[in-house]
């Protein structure tokens, strides 16, 4: 109830929307979350893998943060699908993208400009976002099939990461979260002063 007695309403201020195969991105997902309901934001959260949001649930949010992994060269299709069936409301909002993988891991590859895996999901989606992120992922062969153990080896390999199978890595750069958090705060509340 609100002071008069009516129903008391929240605004969302934003829908944060992740997929994740083996559980770092949704990691990522939760702590920024955290963060920016530290900064007095109030969101809505969903688990592509889950129940996606609907075109309805994504009215209010006047931004929305998507967040995926790359597997086997690609982003997770789950959330190309989303973004291209909801591409009408979506090109309606401020975006944050963020991508996790572990070539954000070197440097030179740790920046929205120079991960060759966020210039090109953007460019294949056709998106426009306001603010976008990369952050490193883990590295966990324990998880992983056979095969997978072999081919990421291989790519460790060959990239200079660690190849011992019982490597379980977190390499994602966190300081890096909680930045891209107050800079998702400050647009917002730069964006409420201007429409005040
Ligand atoms: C089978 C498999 C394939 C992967 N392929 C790539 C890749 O092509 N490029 C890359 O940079 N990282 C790759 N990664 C690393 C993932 O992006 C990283 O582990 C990330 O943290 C996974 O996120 P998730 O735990 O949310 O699924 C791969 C990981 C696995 C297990």
């Amino acid at each position: 109830m609100d002071a008069r007695g009516g129903p008391l309403t929240v605004k969302t201020d934003m829908a944060l929307i992740y997929a994740s195969h083996d559980g770092q991105t949704r990691k990522v997902a939760f702590y920024l979350a955290e963060k920016l309901m530290d900064h007095g934001l109030v969101l809505t959260m969903d688990d592509l893998n889950a129940i996606p949001p609907s075109q309805q649930d994504m009215l209010e949010p006047e931004q929305i943060i998507l967040l995926a992994p790359v597997r086997h060269g690609h982003h997770l299709s789950v959330m190309d699908r989303f973004v291209h069936k909801n591409r009408i409301i979506l090109e309606t909002k401020s975006l944050v993208v963020v991508s996790l993988n572990l070539t954000a891991r070197k440097k030179g590859k740790d920046t929205p400009e120079t991960n060759p895996y966020m210039r090109k999901w953007i460019k294949k989606l056709g998106i426009h976002p306001e603010i976008q992120a990369v952050f490193a992922g883990k590295l966990e062969y324990a998880r992983y099939r056979w095969w997978e153990k072999q081919m990421i080896r291989v790519i460790m390999k060959i990239t200079g990461g660690p190849t011992n199978l019982g490597a379980n890595i977190d390499f994602t750069q966190w300081d890096r979260v909680d930045a891209l958090a107050a800079q998702i705060a400050l647009t917002h509340k730069k964006k409420k002063e201007q429409a005040a």
